[in-house]
């Protein structure tokens, strides 16, 4: 007896493990969990057949140039914002003199932003300035409040705090609405909150976000709290009057599932689906198979770094494709497909040229490593600092004014 209660036990647990096996070796992304297949790196091909959208592709780049009359920031030219929905019908609006705004957003978690963070707002910035259009970000306070256990105070204290670091990305307080959802929430924005949650089953939520009977109730509902702001009736102090005001979202490709949500239920309300274009998760300095993880601050640099500490960070931790011993690397060069200095200077070294000279170079083993590393080490102290000098220069004041509940007169001249 007690002999087969241990093998039913046994036969249990060996399921359990499979299952979890097969968990493990396919690759997860949704807003909470980003993990690719054991050991390997995130598979952004099989990612836009899977949610369902389109890539972002060198004539699509192109156009964008063309309507406006700029060269393509990096991250467009490098395919780091890679996928999109419905960025055509976009720009075929902007053409025909209509216009739209941009709707993006953070999740307050922590004190001190990563790169990673800075890049949808450093792409959004841009956007906003080559198209001349408002801009709604969105601070989810009320999301990390619920997810990450931080009490209500702490969690806006932080919404406040990263907002000084998104208002230091350089945005035009004429066109910037900046909102926290413990202060803004209510009204329009409430009632379309409700309009949403009609068309929406718990079934619909569990199979897009992985909720189970165990999850509390404020997480449910959370997904209508991030959908509701691509709806221009949201905010009725800037868009009174342009109901169909179209809007296009940039965010990292693990907030997709959020709009795909919206997108589905948006016609069955009236209103527009939003437009999205989403760009690559950054990989931390130890590379793609090592995971971001908030408690290795070993494994991301923020934006409160010193030179000193970048300068460790980077020559101590980043993963190099470089060869063992120079004699191997000037016989073999660098693999540049999993060389982190190679990857980094692809998202912030402007210059096409020099990039190009770098790969070259260092692919055929005549630049070394320790070179390579020391661009880099100099391309990411200046960005950081020049980060945190325009921090230190946003007061109380400025924060407020960003945030407060005001209409934007000359949101498109
Ligand atoms: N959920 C996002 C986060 O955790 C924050 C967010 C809210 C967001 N609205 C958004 C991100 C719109 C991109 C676009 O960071």
């Amino acid at each position: 007896m007690a002999m087969e209660d241990w093998k039913v036990d046994g036969k249990k647990e060996e399921e359990q493990e499979q299952e979890q096996e097969q968990e493990e070796s396919e690759q997860v992304v949704n807003p909470w969990v980003v993990s690719a297949k054991e050991g390997g790196k995130i598979d952004y091909d099989k990612l836009i057949i899977k949610f369902g959208c389109q890539k972002l592709d060198e004539s699509l780049v192109q156009r964008i140039e063309r309507l406006t009359n700029r060269p393509s920031h990096v991250f467009l030219r490098r395919g780091v914002f890679f996928a999109h929905r419905d960025l055509n019908e976009i720009l075929n609006a902007y053409e025909r003199g209509e216009k739209f705004y941009l709707y993006t957003g953070r999740g307050p978690s922590s004190e001190a932003l990563h790169l990673g963070h800075l890049i949808p707002f450093m792409f959004t910035k841009y956007l906003q300035d080559v198209f001349r259009v408002p801009l709604v970000i969105q601070l989810t306070d009320d999301e990390k409040c619920m997810w990450k256990n931080l009490s209500v105070e702490e969690s806006r204290r932080l919404a406040r705090e990263n907002a000084k670091d998104i208002i230091a990305c350089g945005f035009d307080i004429t066109r910037t609405f900046i909102f926290a959802d413990f202060d803004y929430v209510g009204g329009e924005f409430y009632r379309n909150m409700v309009r949403v949650g009609k068309h929406v089953t718990l079934n619909k939520v569990a199979a897009i976000f992985g909720f189970t009977g165990e999850d509390h109730i404020g997480k449910i509902n959370f997904p209508t709290v991030q959908a509701v702001p691509s709806f221009p009736t949201s905010f009725p102090h800037l868009f009174h009057g342009r109901d169909h005001l179209r809007c296009l979202i940039p965010c990292a490709i693990d907030q997709d599932p959020y709009f795909r949500m919206t997108r589905d239920v948006a016609p069955k309300i009236g209103y527009q689906k939003p437009a999205l274009i989403e760009s690559l998760f950054f990989p931390s300095l130890q590379g793609q198979a090592g995971k971001m993880s908030a408690s290795d601050p070993n494994s991301a640099i923020y934006v409160t770094d010193s030179s000193k500490i970048i300068k460790n960070k980077v020559n101590r931790y980043a993963f190099s494709g470089g060869q063992d011993s120079i004699e191997n690397h000037r016989k073999h060069g660098a693999n540049l497909e999993v060389d982190i200095p190679i990857k980094y200077l692809g998202f912030f070294l402007d210059d096409d040229a020099e990039l190009e000279s770098i790969r070259r170079e260092y692919e055929a083993g005549r630049m070394l490593t320790g070179e390579v590393k020391k661009r880099l080490i100099e391309v990411l102290s200046e960005l950081v600092e020049r980060h945190q000098r325009a921090r230190s220069a946003v007061s109380e004041e400025m924060v407020d004014a960003f945030m407060a509940v005001r209409p934007l007169p000359n949101m498109f001249a």
